[in-house]
């Protein structure tokens, strides 16, 4: 079905809800601290469903609380979908996640402007706790909506603070009662910011998104014994911050050692009692390895564990780890890489392809019906800092494309 060719989205409008979104949670620099089930993530999620109801969507809030504006096509039948998420992590920017839930808002109003009904249905959804920095894995609340986890076991995870999934969506209104993906995806694209320096150092506007790596996750839990720091003889001390730096310095050896893609760091770490003069008898840190080829990952968590039994022993200290989030690096469909790059340069825009270094809902799509990402640069690819900023005219640029492929895809 023809559409105005020169159809574009409304930047200001989006620029005005990106704007507002960022008020819920702002912290100072200009970022935001909505944690997954937070109140802030409450009080987002409540204005992106006001945002969804003056739309004219069905909103439909899911077992795990991802919620799901859905508008009708022509026809009905599974939906194209788009989103992302709301949640940040503590210190995060205005556009992770926000972007690719207000654009596709966005791109309805803008169809709803302009008279377009889709063959098929629409769906703009926002997933729970893609961050996964208060309760582990992350893209959570997409991987149980697509089948890859299990709803009742993520409903019992217990967070950084104690308490559960379940109680919090409870708490803040948001344990749905439609199992997840009652709405099935016929496809999914999602708009996000790059979180990296590739886009702009090459001076590109849009990024076709090849795939996203691997990801995993180990909680370690060093267990010595607190003592006195002046009256404990050295070759006694069972000290679990000295283990814990031993630790981290392995990570980052690993990383050196295996260069190519694998990335590797320790950003969590908790120290008890975490006193000056005691020597640290308890340290819980999380070790989060990355890489896109799967095998060289598995080796990474092999050495990693190497790693561990190897102190344990020298340091007659006890070590404990479990897995708290694994993903297999996944692959996005060639139909939408081609159309993210036809359509970006259709409208002008330079484009490249270029894989994901950050985890996104995206890959709990992959595999199970087309999937995509558009992406735009972050000015000095800074991300997970209050820092994040990206150009209108970018912002802009990412829009108009998803506008593009979205139509296109819901009307073929
Ligand atoms: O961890 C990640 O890559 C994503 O930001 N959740
Ligand atoms: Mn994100
Ligand atoms: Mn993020």
């Amino acid at each position: 079905m023809g559409h105005d060719p020169n159809l574009t989205i409304n930047t200001a409008r989006l620029m005005e809800r990106i704007n507002s979104l960022a008020q819920v949670g702002a912290i100072d620099g200009g970022g935001v601290n909505r944690l997954a089930l937070s109140d802030e993530d409450r009080r987002g999620r409540d204005l992106v469903v006001s945002y969804m109801k003056c739309l004219g969507l069905k909103v439909s809030v899911d077992q795990i609380g991802n919620v799901v504006g859905l508008r009708d096509g022509r026809e009905h039948g599974p939906a194209v979908f788009t989103g992302s998420h709301i949640d940040s992590v503590k210190t995060g920017g205005r556009y992770d996640g926000a972007l690719g839930v207000l654009a596709g808002l966005e791109v309805v109003e803008t169809l709803n402007d302009a008279g377009i009904r889709t063959k098929y249905p629409l769906a703009v959804a926002f997933f729970t706790n893609e961050e996964g920095a208060r309760f582990a894995p992350d893209m959570m609340g997409s991987m149980v909506h697509q089948g890859h986890l299990p709803l009742e076991e993520m409903l019992e995870i217990i967070g950084i603070d104690g308490t559960s999934v379940r109680e919090n969506l409870e708490r803040i209104g948001y344990a749905g009662d439609i199992p997840c993906a009652t709405t099935k995806a016929r496809a999914y694209v999602e708009l996000h910011i790059e979180q990296g320096p590739v886009l702009e150092h090459d001076n590109i506007t849009i990024g076709a998104v090849e795939g996203v790596q691997g990801i995993s996750w180990t909680e370690v839990e060093i267990t010595g014994t607190s003592n006195h720091a002046g009256t404990t003889p050295m070759p006694l001390r069972q000290d679990a911050g000295y283990t814990a730096a031993c630790v981290v310095r392995s990570v980052r050896k690993l990383a050196e050692d295996f260069g190519g893609d694998q990335v590797a760091t320790v950003g969590y770490m908790e120290l008890t009692p975490n006193v000056v003069n005691v020597i640290a008898g308890q340290c819980r840190l999380i070790v989060d390895l990355r890489n896109s080829n799967a095998e060289r990952l598995r080796m990474a968590e092999k050495r990693l564990i190497r790693v561990l039994n190897r102190l344990r022993n020298r340091e007659n200290i006890a070590i404990a780890h479990r897995s708290l989030a694994r993903y297999e690096p996944v692959s996005f469909s060639a139909s939408i890489l081609e159309g993210v790059e036809r359509h970006a340069r259709t409208m002008g825009y330079s484009v490249r392809r270029l894989p994901s270094g950050a985890g996104h809902d995206a890959q709990a799509f992959a595999g199970n019906c087309p999937t995509g990402m558009i992406f735009i640069p972050s000015v000095r690819g800074i991300s997970h800092n209050v820092d994040e900023h990206t150009h209108v005219d970018d912002i802009e640029a990412g829009a108009n494309v998803l506008l593009r492929l979205l139509l296109e895809l819901a009307d073929n």
